[in-house]
Protein backbone atom coordinates (compact mmCIF):
# COMPACT_ATOMS: atom_id res chain seq x y z
CA UNK A 1 0.00 0.00 0.00
CA UNK A 2 1.39 3.44 -0.68
CA UNK A 3 1.61 6.57 1.73
CA UNK A 4 -1.42 7.80 -0.17
CA UNK A 5 -3.35 4.90 0.34
CA UNK A 6 -2.50 4.52 3.84
CA UNK A 7 -3.32 8.33 4.46
CA UNK A 8 -6.63 8.27 2.38
CA UNK A 9 -7.42 5.00 4.10
CA UNK A 10 -6.84 7.01 8.09
CA UNK A 11 -9.02 9.96 7.33
CA UNK A 12 -11.42 7.35 6.06
CA UNK A 13 -11.33 5.37 9.11
CA UNK A 14 -11.40 9.20 11.28
CA UNK A 15 -14.77 9.56 9.61
CA UNK A 16 -16.10 6.45 11.29
CA UNK A 17 -19.27 7.54 13.91
CA UNK A 18 -22.24 5.81 15.31
CA UNK A 19 -24.68 8.39 16.71
CA UNK A 20 -27.56 6.85 19.00
CA UNK A 21 -30.84 8.52 17.94
CA UNK A 22 -33.88 9.34 20.22
CA UNK A 23 -36.17 6.30 20.79
CA UNK A 24 -34.72 4.87 17.12
CA UNK A 25 -31.94 3.31 15.76
CA UNK A 26 -28.25 3.48 15.52
CA UNK A 27 -27.28 5.45 12.60
CA UNK A 28 -23.65 4.44 11.11
CA UNK A 29 -21.61 6.82 8.92
CA UNK A 30 -17.99 6.52 7.49
CA UNK A 31 -17.90 3.06 5.66
CA UNK A 32 -17.75 1.25 8.72
CA UNK A 33 -17.12 -2.87 7.77
CA UNK A 34 -20.05 -4.65 9.29
CA UNK A 35 -19.50 -8.23 10.69
CA UNK A 36 -21.48 -11.10 11.77
CA UNK A 37 -19.40 -13.44 14.30
CA UNK A 38 -20.36 -16.08 16.38
CA UNK A 39 -18.72 -17.50 19.60
CA UNK A 40 -17.42 -20.93 19.58
CA UNK A 41 -16.68 -23.72 22.97
CA UNK A 42 -14.45 -25.56 22.80
CA UNK A 43 -14.49 -29.42 23.58
CA UNK A 44 -15.22 -28.47 27.16
CA UNK A 45 -17.94 -25.97 26.82
CA UNK A 46 -16.27 -23.02 27.47
CA UNK A 47 -16.45 -20.25 25.42
CA UNK A 48 -12.75 -19.85 23.17
CA UNK A 49 -12.97 -18.45 19.91
CA UNK A 50 -14.35 -15.90 17.46
CA UNK A 51 -15.53 -17.59 14.42
CA UNK A 52 -16.67 -15.18 11.41
CA UNK A 53 -19.85 -15.78 9.52
CA UNK A 54 -20.44 -13.17 7.32
CA UNK A 55 -19.48 -9.69 6.27
CA UNK A 56 -22.06 -7.08 4.99
CA UNK A 57 -21.17 -4.88 1.74
CA UNK A 58 -19.85 -2.12 2.56
CA UNK A 59 -22.48 1.02 2.88
CA UNK A 60 -21.17 4.33 3.57
CA UNK A 61 -24.47 5.23 5.59
CA UNK A 62 -26.67 2.66 7.25
CA UNK A 63 -29.38 2.71 10.11
CA UNK A 64 -28.74 -0.52 13.25
CA UNK A 65 -31.74 -1.76 15.06
CA UNK A 66 -31.70 -1.07 18.18
CA UNK A 67 -35.26 -1.48 19.57
CA UNK A 68 -34.66 -5.09 18.99
CA UNK A 69 -38.39 -5.51 16.94
CA UNK A 70 -36.65 -5.20 13.34
CA UNK A 71 -38.05 -7.32 10.85
CA UNK A 72 -34.91 -7.05 8.61
CA UNK A 73 -32.11 -7.37 11.61
CA UNK A 74 -29.72 -5.77 11.79
CA UNK A 75 -31.16 -3.17 10.28
CA UNK A 76 -33.50 -0.55 11.33
CA UNK A 77 -37.41 -0.92 9.17
CA UNK A 78 -39.12 1.46 11.24
CA UNK A 79 -40.36 -1.00 13.99
CA UNK A 80 -39.01 1.60 16.21
CA UNK A 81 -41.86 4.19 16.00
CA UNK A 82 -44.84 1.31 15.67
CA UNK A 83 -44.00 0.00 18.80
CA UNK A 84 -43.24 3.06 20.46
CA UNK A 85 -39.76 2.02 21.72
CA UNK A 86 -38.46 4.22 25.10
CA UNK A 87 -34.88 3.85 24.10
CA UNK A 88 -33.92 6.84 26.76
CA UNK A 89 -30.02 6.88 27.15
CA UNK A 90 -29.20 6.37 30.86
CA UNK A 91 -25.35 5.79 30.95
CA UNK A 92 -25.15 9.27 32.14
CA UNK A 93 -21.08 10.24 31.99
CA UNK A 94 -19.93 6.29 32.69
CA UNK A 95 -18.52 7.21 36.32
CA UNK A 96 -17.92 3.55 36.79
CA UNK A 97 -14.82 3.83 34.33
CA UNK A 98 -13.43 5.23 36.93
CA UNK A 99 -14.16 2.90 39.55
CA UNK A 100 -12.83 -0.53 37.90
CA UNK A 101 -12.40 -3.65 40.84
CA UNK A 102 -8.52 -4.26 40.46
CA UNK A 103 -7.13 -7.38 40.92
CA UNK A 104 -3.56 -7.49 41.55
CA UNK A 105 -1.58 -10.57 40.83
CA UNK A 106 2.31 -11.18 40.56
CA UNK A 107 2.56 -10.03 37.01
CA UNK A 108 -0.76 -8.95 35.72
CA UNK A 109 -3.08 -6.96 36.97
CA UNK A 110 -6.91 -6.70 35.92
CA UNK A 111 -9.43 -4.02 35.68
CA UNK A 112 -12.85 -5.37 36.16
CA UNK A 113 -15.93 -3.01 34.98
CA UNK A 114 -18.42 -5.38 36.27
CA UNK A 115 -21.58 -3.40 35.21
CA UNK A 116 -20.10 -3.98 31.45
CA UNK A 117 -20.55 -7.73 31.33
CA UNK A 118 -22.97 -8.87 28.02
CA UNK A 119 -22.31 -12.90 29.30
CA UNK A 120 -19.54 -13.34 26.84
CA UNK A 121 -18.07 -15.84 28.92
CA UNK A 122 -14.63 -16.43 27.50
CA UNK A 123 -13.47 -15.28 31.51
CA UNK A 124 -14.11 -18.87 33.01
CA UNK A 125 -11.62 -21.22 31.18
CA UNK A 126 -9.05 -22.18 33.37
CA UNK A 127 -10.48 -21.48 36.16
CA UNK A 128 -11.78 -18.05 35.42
CA UNK A 129 -9.71 -14.54 34.63
CA UNK A 130 -9.51 -13.23 38.29
CA UNK A 131 -7.42 -16.88 40.00
CA UNK A 132 -5.52 -16.20 36.66
CA UNK A 133 -4.56 -13.25 37.34
CA UNK A 134 -3.33 -14.21 40.43
CA UNK A 135 -1.07 -17.10 39.84
CA UNK A 136 0.09 -14.37 36.58
CA UNK A 137 3.86 -15.72 37.48
CA UNK A 138 2.92 -18.60 35.89
CA UNK A 139 3.43 -17.89 32.27
CA UNK A 140 0.76 -20.52 31.21
CA UNK A 141 -1.63 -18.66 33.43
CA UNK A 142 -0.27 -15.11 32.20
CA UNK A 143 -1.17 -16.16 28.53
CA UNK A 144 -4.70 -17.49 29.12
CA UNK A 145 -5.83 -14.81 31.51
CA UNK A 146 -4.56 -12.35 28.70
CA UNK A 147 -6.40 -14.44 26.00
CA UNK A 148 -9.28 -14.45 28.09
CA UNK A 149 -9.28 -10.38 28.99
CA UNK A 150 -8.52 -9.84 24.94
CA UNK A 151 -11.39 -11.78 23.90
CA UNK A 152 -14.39 -9.50 26.46
CA UNK A 153 -16.13 -7.32 23.71
CA UNK A 154 -17.38 -5.50 26.15
CA UNK A 155 -14.14 -3.90 27.94
CA UNK A 156 -15.82 -5.30 30.94
CA UNK A 157 -12.00 -7.14 31.26
CA UNK A 158 -8.68 -5.14 30.72
CA UNK A 159 -5.63 -6.31 31.31
CA UNK A 160 -2.62 -4.56 32.51
CA UNK A 161 1.17 -5.19 32.77
CA UNK A 162 2.29 -4.47 35.95
CA UNK A 163 6.40 -4.56 35.23
CA UNK A 164 5.44 -2.02 31.99
CA UNK A 165 2.63 -0.45 33.70
CA UNK A 166 0.80 -0.89 29.74
CA UNK A 167 -2.86 -2.00 29.20
CA UNK A 168 -2.67 -4.89 26.91
CA UNK A 169 -5.27 -4.73 24.44
CA UNK A 170 -6.14 -6.82 21.00
CA UNK A 171 -5.33 -4.94 17.89
CA UNK A 172 -8.70 -5.16 15.87
CA UNK A 173 -9.93 -3.80 12.78
CA UNK A 174 -12.42 -0.60 13.07
CA UNK A 175 -15.82 -2.44 12.63
CA UNK A 176 -18.70 -3.87 14.23
CA UNK A 177 -19.75 -7.39 14.90
CA UNK A 178 -23.08 -8.75 15.27
CA UNK A 179 -22.25 -11.10 18.14
CA UNK A 180 -24.53 -14.81 17.63
CA UNK A 181 -23.80 -17.39 20.12
CA UNK A 182 -25.84 -20.29 18.88
CA UNK A 183 -24.95 -22.82 21.63
CA UNK A 184 -27.62 -20.98 23.45
CA UNK A 185 -29.21 -19.48 21.23
CA UNK A 186 -28.56 -16.23 22.34
CA UNK A 187 -28.28 -12.78 20.25
CA UNK A 188 -25.76 -10.96 21.74
CA UNK A 189 -25.04 -7.35 21.08
CA UNK A 190 -23.22 -5.00 18.85
CA UNK A 191 -19.41 -5.43 19.24
CA UNK A 192 -18.15 -1.77 18.30
CA UNK A 193 -14.21 -2.61 17.75
CA UNK A 194 -11.27 -0.25 17.08
CA UNK A 195 -12.14 2.74 19.08
CA UNK A 196 -15.01 4.17 16.82
CA UNK A 197 -16.74 7.37 18.41
CA UNK A 198 -20.36 6.92 19.74
CA UNK A 199 -22.25 9.87 20.24
CA UNK A 200 -25.86 10.24 22.20
CA UNK A 201 -28.81 11.50 20.32
CA UNK A 202 -28.17 14.77 22.40
CA UNK A 203 -24.81 15.58 21.00
CA UNK A 204 -22.65 13.99 23.82
CA UNK A 205 -19.51 11.96 22.98
CA UNK A 206 -19.31 8.98 24.55
CA UNK A 207 -15.53 7.76 25.72
CA UNK A 208 -13.83 6.15 23.13
CA UNK A 209 -12.46 2.55 23.76
CA UNK A 210 -11.36 -0.24 21.69
CA UNK A 211 -14.13 -2.17 22.75
CA UNK A 212 -17.97 -1.71 23.81
CA UNK A 213 -21.08 -2.93 22.95
CA UNK A 214 -23.97 -1.59 22.18
CA UNK A 215 -27.43 -2.92 23.33
CA UNK A 216 -29.88 -4.14 20.03
CA UNK A 217 -32.54 -5.71 21.67
CA UNK A 218 -34.16 -2.95 23.60
CA UNK A 219 -34.03 -3.75 26.92
CA UNK A 220 -30.49 -2.56 28.36
CA UNK A 221 -31.07 -0.47 31.84
CA UNK A 222 -27.66 1.00 30.53
CA UNK A 223 -28.38 2.23 27.05
CA UNK A 224 -26.70 2.32 24.37
CA UNK A 225 -24.82 -0.13 26.13
CA UNK A 226 -25.25 -3.50 26.36
CA UNK A 227 -26.22 -4.65 30.11
CA UNK A 228 -26.09 -8.51 29.13
CA UNK A 229 -29.94 -8.45 29.49
CA UNK A 230 -31.05 -10.10 26.35
CA UNK A 231 -29.69 -13.43 28.22
CA UNK A 232 -32.36 -15.31 29.88
CA UNK A 233 -31.28 -16.54 33.20
S1 LIG B 1 -34.62 0.68 15.96
FE1 LIG B 1 -35.70 0.85 14.11
S2 LIG B 1 -36.60 -1.15 13.87
FE2 LIG B 1 -35.49 -1.28 15.76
Amino acid sequence: MTETDKKSREQESDAMKITVTKNGPYIVTGGVPLIQMEICNDDEGYCRTWREVKRFPVEETYALCRCGHSENKPFCTGMHAKIGFDGTETAGNEPWLRHPRIIRGPELELHDYENLCVHARFCMRAGGIWGLTEQSDNPEAREIAIEEACNCPSGRLVMKDRETGKVIEPDLEKSIVIIEYPPRGEHGPLWVRGGIPVVSADGKPYHIRNRLTLCRCGKSENKPFCDGSHVQH
